[in-house]
């Protein structure tokens, strides 16, 4: 019997220190994207108060103060780092205070695409981020502070985390010269071109583990179910969902493609649409009151993007008591009580890929 015992603490402890090195190596998440993931990136470059969110009421359940975050809350992004047990992630353009640990990067902008010509020049577009990325592991930073060694490690155990299509799709729309669209179908592969691009060049700098999400039936938003004409007003725009749904498609085709491609590529992709859409369809159920109003805005739906009252020629706007019963926050975007949501389904749930989150953060 103590012979047994004697053996197990061995098996045990030899075990225990060969996940601790694992686990110090997973270390490190960078985030690419758009306003469903940007802690305040735009805060630090020249746009207009269309892609800033540092105003009240934004921030207002959470952060009670506005940090940039299109949301009155936390956002997906750092409900993840806080499974993740890292610190809440500061905006990439944010002057840091480095931690003592190398946690990665958020270089997520509101109103991003993967095109440049997505809101261009408001936004940082998705080839940019990608260059600060580069700006971020090449240089001084994460070498002078780990190491060459380190920082590949760093690298190849690290997670890269994408919210990007939505502004691509809703952009022509929203700035009412959706005439000139390519066809459907062109426009999507046009958009997964450069999205692959981008993929490949983090693939290249040692990246192997990616988690995608997909994108929300966008006609439903808010901002867009106001574009249908007057007496259909109520359901959803069934263009941008078309596109959603293409896009949605496509990504998953080209997934797959990577997999087959790339030696060692590892991705999730979290079914945003799906659950959005149940939510949508049943806000009670979930524990909802409201489904199809933004907490923040004005006109129908509160469609109409004046949340915070800042925005040029939109200075009325109302904002809900209790904007955990609602799940659009404003024209665009979710509550936080969504967004968690989704993140502890993106983090543990089932995954359209072969793997949740949270198995890239744990030891094997
Ligand atoms: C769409 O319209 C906006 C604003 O009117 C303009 O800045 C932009 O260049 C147009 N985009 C295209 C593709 O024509
Ligand atoms: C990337 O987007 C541009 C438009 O910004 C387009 O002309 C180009 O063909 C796209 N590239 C790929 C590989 O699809
Ligand atoms: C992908 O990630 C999972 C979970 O971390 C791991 O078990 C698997 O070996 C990885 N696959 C590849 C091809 O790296």
């Amino acid at each position: 019997m103590a012979k047994v015992a004697f053996f197990l603490i061995l098996i045990f402890s030899f075990r225990a220190s060969c996940s601790l090195i694992e686990c110090r190596k997973a270390g490190a998440i960078f985030v690419f994207g758009d306003s469903f993931f940007d802690p305040g990136n735009n805060n630090y470059i020249k746009t207009t108060t269309l892609d800033r969110a540092n105003f009240w009421p934004y921030g207002v359940t959470y952060f009670k103060y506005p940090t940039g975050r299109f949301s009155d809350g936390r956002l997906i992004s750092d409900f993840i780092a806080e499974y993740a047990k890292f610190p809440l992630m500061e905006p990439y353009l944010q002057s840091r205070n480095y931690h003592q640990v190398y946690h990665g990067a958020n270089f997520a902008s509101a109103g991003a695409g993967v095109l440049p010509e997505t809101f261009q020049g408001a936004v940082i577009d998705l080839r940019t981020q990608l260059k600060y990325f580069k700006k971020e592991v090449n240089t001084a930073r994460l070498i002078k502070k780990v190491g060459v060694f380190d920082s590949k490690t760093i690298l190849s155990n690290a997670v890269y985390l994408f919210s990007i299509g939505t502004n691509d799709y809703i952009s022509p729309f929203v700035l009412k010269n959706s005439s000139m669209l390519p066809s459907h179908r062109e426009y999507v592969a046009m958009v997964i071109g450069n999205l692959t691009q981008v993929v490949r060049a983090i693939y290249k700098k040692g990246g192997r583990k990616f988690g995608f999400l997909n994108l929300g039936d966008l006609g439903c938003l808010p901002g867009l179910r106001i574009l249908k004409q007057q007496n259909q007003l109520g359901g959803c725009f069934e263009e941008a969902s078309t596109l959603a749904k293409l896009h949605n498609e496509a990504l998953q085709n080209f997934l797959l493609e990577m997999k087959n491609h790339l030696t060692d590529f590892n991705h999730t992709l979290y079914d945003f649409n799906t659950y959005l859409r149940q939510i949508l369809n049943r806000p009670s159920k979930y524990g909802f009151k409201e489904g199809k109003k933004a907490c923040c805005g004005s006109g129908h739906f509160n469609g109409i993007f004046s949340c915070g009252g800042k925005r040029e020629g939109m200075k009325e706007f109302e904002v809900c008591k209790n904007p955990n019963e609602f799940i659009f926050w404003d024209s665009y975007h979710l509550t936080e009580s969504v967004y968690k949501r989704m993140a502890h389904q993106m983090w543990s749930g089932p995954s359209k890929g072969p793997y949740n989150l949270k198995q890239f953060f744990q030891c094997p």
